[in-house]
């Protein structure tokens, strides 16, 4: 039987490469923590049975089309909005992603984001590290507790769910939920309700639904203008939820008070963005599931998935 041959557009942690070369996989790997553009995928992939994509290579029909012997795409992330998924399966094509396992990585950035913003801490750090800090003062540098804050989750899956666990067990947060998709939750004492009543009430508002024509844009002006003046606006989902445009203008007239991205549109932004060096803007560079452990085992799982697909 001839070898099974896969493409892996990344560079990723050894644990997955191992199981692929263990299978006697015929691996392109693109080693390397730059992405490869449309035309090379297309290029490198028209031979291939098996591809091991990022969450930032666009896989759409065009792809799809330049190879005509793909069987199976192990996306290394749980968001597969960067694939045409209705072509592939179209095309018969399979395709793994890596959810649970980053699941609680992802959960404590949001955390971590929440809790910086409402303690100011990234200011605050900014303001040790400039040599800036002049005394130790009972009125200076005062944040806000993160204890029984009101916390809204839209998109309540795997990391919504944990989120609100954390969130419910360690600070007491109340906790209501808007679920685009539907799911619905019993724990944490969380109540279901429209997005309206979320963008009213809560302190803390966390995106954690998927990405897609239904959620592009969810939070917009319209949406941003229902949040309270002292609420804070978390994303760890999808850059294309929020209007940036419209986030901007919230914070600059002071109609949000903070907003936590650990991703944005496009990633990275560029230089010049009017989003980067505002006070009261915190960005991340999309780190929800960088973590060593984390990280391992994504790269476990799809090499697996792209193994299993292959070897069966
Ligand atoms: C990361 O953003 C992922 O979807 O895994």
């Amino acid at each position: 039987m001839k070898t099974a041959k896969i493409l892996i557009t990344r560079r990723i942690l050894p644990a997955g490469l191992e199981i692929l070369h263990q299978a006697g996989l015929e691996i392109d790997y693109h080693d390397s923590i730059l992405p490869l553009g449309p035309a090379e995928i297309k290029k490198r992939l028209r031979h291939c049975q098996g591809l091991l994509s990022m969450v930032n290579d666009t896989i759409d029909r065009a792809i799809i089309d330049s190879a005509p012997d793909l069987k199976f795409i192990a996306n290394h992330a749980v968001g597969l909005d960067n694939i045409d998924v209705n072509y592939a399966a179209k095309k018969n094509i399979k395709i793994g992603n890596t959810p649970r396992v980053l699941t609680q990585a992802t959960a404590e950035i949001a955390l971590l984001l929440i809790m910086t913003l409402l303690r100011n801490a990234h200011q605050l750090a900014q303001k040790v590290q400039s040599g800036k800090w002049q005394s130790w003062s009972p009125t200076l540098d005062l944040g806000r507790d993160v204890y029984g804050k009101k916390l809204g989750i839209i998109g309540m899956g795997q990391i919504g769910q944990r989120l609100a666990e954390i969130c419910h067990h360690s600070f007491h947060m109340p906790i209501s939920y808007y679920s685009p998709s539907g799911e619905k939750i019993l724990a944490y004492a969380a109540k279901a309700t429209s997005l309206e009543e979320i963008l009213r009430t809560s302190d803390i508002v966390s995106l954690h639904c998927s990405y897609n024509q239904a959620t592009h844009h969810l939070m917009n002006a319209k949406t941003l203008g229902l949040m309270q003046p002292s609420a804070i606006l978390i994303n760890t989902t999808r850059g294309g939820v929020i209007d940036q445009t419209a986030l901007l203008d919230a914070l600059n007239n002071k109609t949000l008070s903070a907003a936590g991205l650990d991703v944005t549109t496009p990633e990275p932004l560029a230089a010049d963005s009017p989003l980067l060096g505002h006070q009261n803007l915190l960005i991340y560079p999309h780190i929800g599931s960088a973590t060593i452990e984390t990280r391992t085992k994504m790269s476990q799982m799809a090499a697996t998935f792209l193994v299993n697909g292959l070897k069966s």
